[in-house]
């Protein structure tokens, strides 16, 4: 027996995105969602709902960063994500990350958060609420490269949102190899 629960929107895992961008006095601005994916080659679509003020921001420069929120960070990124800079002009001050300008786009990233995309906006539709970016450059900070070279899944712990307990659950061990474990039912 499986039980329904109707067309609800969650799925397992949900990214804990933070949003970037400037406010119009140049102010960094960050906002949290958890509906986004890789939508396409160098593509991420996010859903910005066009009450926020990041909606306004990404109108005005064009452009946004997405940084994966992490273990180190759940307090911060939940208070972006609860927290709208329409209402509290203090809002980043409290969060405590200094903004760095992306050497791509004009948008920031957080000197606290060390994996972000750096996105121009192909679309944004404020009635969909639906934001197309064109990822020009992803960067990491060196603390997080492992010794491949890369991002250190043990040293950088990206964090998980989980819709119906609204909870954020931190991403686990490996457990195989993407395009080798099947090879095993061949
Ligand atoms: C876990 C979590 C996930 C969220 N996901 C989204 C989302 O995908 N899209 C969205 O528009 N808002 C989302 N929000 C709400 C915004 O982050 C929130 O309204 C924020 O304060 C907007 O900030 P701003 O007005 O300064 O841009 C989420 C909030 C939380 C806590």
């Amino acid at each position: 027996m499986r039980k329904n629960f109707g067309a609800k929107t969650y799925v397992f895992p949900m990214p804990v995105f933070v949003v970037g961008t400037y406010n119009a006095d140049g102010s960094a601005n960050a906002m949290t969602a958890a509906w986004g994916g890789i939508s396409g080659e160098r593509e991420i679509s996010v859903c910005v709902s066009g009450t926020h003020k990041t909606a306004e921001n990404i109108i005005r420069c064009g452009a946004f960063t997405v940084s994966v929120a992490d273990s180190d960070n759940v307090a911060e990124a939940d208070y972006v994500g609860i927290v709208s800079a329409n209402r509290d002009n203090d809002k980043m001050t409290k969060v405590g990350w200094k903004s760095i300008a992306s050497e791509f786009v004009d948008a920031p990233l957080f000197d606290k958060l060390p994996f972000a995309l750096e996105c121009v906006v192909k679309s944004y539709d404020p009635e969909t609420n639906k934001l197309i970016g064109e990822i020009v450059n992803i960067s990491a900070d060196e603390s997080i490269i492992g010794a491949d070279g890369t991002v250190d899944l043990d040293i950088f712990r990206p964090i998980t949102y989980v819709s119906p307990h609204h909870t954020y659950r931190v991403m686990g061990e490996v457990v195989g190899k993407a395009y080798g474990e099947g090879n095993k039912l061949k």
